[in-house]
């Protein structure tokens, strides 16, 4: 193998620069010319794609974002797309790839593997719920943008005596609401995994004021319901004087954190070895501090598993 690709897709996560620098400095020390390929699959298709040079990966590592920038594409769902992305990587002479991005991602690198490119998926999104990996590639930094967030939220809430929803992000995955909320002592949590009980949130809220609690919190994943809804009904049913935040892609912001750095430039480089070792279809991951690879279709085919004995925990301490 000469020259490889890379490419990120789909949301971006802070820490996805750290990986493309990682791609680009561990394929020219084995001596491989790495291009870059621009907006996603998108760009794939279109063919905005340039060679990458040491220097053209400098500076980044501490920058959220994405500098090759990102896209959803409905049209490499479909298998005319795919054909045209693997036209234009062949025209390049790129003989193998990798993926950064979340599950929607993934299943287009896994679509090419299945035409025969090499293609190697690397976890990089806020939601944490890739399966295979301990942590994707920005969780840890969202989920610290949302803690700083509630620290603030939490001073306005003591000094009015309030009841604060915040709804983070997490359409399918409860991840975020939930490290945050063992974080930052919320009094419930409410995510897409477990079913949510109104009464039963009320009943906490009202506990706490009967042992002389004057504020609460309540971190709403996104995919559970609009955070506006639940403080609305909390409202409407209690005397308890609520505001909503929801705070959206804030969450997706900003300069990645050390862990993120390091966890990106880990798989960045991991997955050059795994294309250099000739594995394609793999996924790169961390699982109790290790390196591992997985099969990309294994990975799709399962289901990212919420920690239920931190979210017993959360329950058990937030009494
Ligand atoms: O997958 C990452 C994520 O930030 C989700 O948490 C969120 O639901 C979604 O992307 C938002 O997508 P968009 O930026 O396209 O609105």
């Amino acid at each position: 193998m000469k020259r490889i690709g890379v490419l990120t897709s789909g949301g971006d996560s802070p820490g996805m620069n750290a990986a493309i620098r990682a791609v680009v400095r561990k394929g020219i020390f084995h001596e491989l010319e790495v291009y870059g390929i621009y907006n996603g699959y998108a760009g794939l298709i279109a063919g905005n794609i340039t060679k990458l040079e040491v220097g053209s990966v400098g500076d980044i590592i501490h920058r959220g974002g994405t500098m090759l920038r990102t896209a959803r594409c409905e049209e490499f769902k479909t298998s005319d797309g795919q054909a045209k992305g693997i036209e234009q990587l062949k025209k390049f002479g790129i003989e193998g790839l990798v993926v950064i991005g979340g599950d929607g991602s993934f299943q287009g690198a896994k679509k090419l593997s299945e035409a025969g490119f090499p293609t190697i998926g690397l976890p990089g999104t806020i939601d944490n719920d890739i399966p295979g990996t301990d942590f994707t590639i920005g969780f840890d930094t969202a989920l610290n943008t949302i803690i700083e967030a509630i620290d603030k939220i939490r001073d306005t809430a003591t000094s009015h005596d309030r009841t604060y929803v915040i709804e983070v992000m997490g359409r399918d995955a409860g991840d975020l609401a939930l490290w945050a909320g063992l974080a930052d002592g919320a009094e419930s949590i409410l995510i897409p995994e477990e079913k949510h009980d109104l009464e039963h949130i009320i009943n906490r809220l009202q506990l706490g004021i009967d042992r002389g609690k004057k504020h609460s919190i309540i971190i709403v994943a996104e995919g559970v319901c609009s955070g506006v809804e639940i403080g609305k009904q909390i409202e409407e049913k209690t005397n308890l004087e609520t505001r909503v935040t929801v705070l959206g892609h804030i969450q997706r912001g900003g300069s990645p954190t050390a862990f993120d750095r390091v966890l990106a430039s880990r798989l960045g480089a991991r997955a050059v070895e795994l294309l250099l070792e000739g594995k394609a279809g793999r996924t790169v991951g961390v699982q109790k501090n290790a390196l591992v690879d997985h099969d990309i279709s294994e990975v799709l085919a399962s289901k990212h598993q919420l920690d239920q004995g931190m979210y017993r925990l959360s329950q058990e301490l937030s009494i």
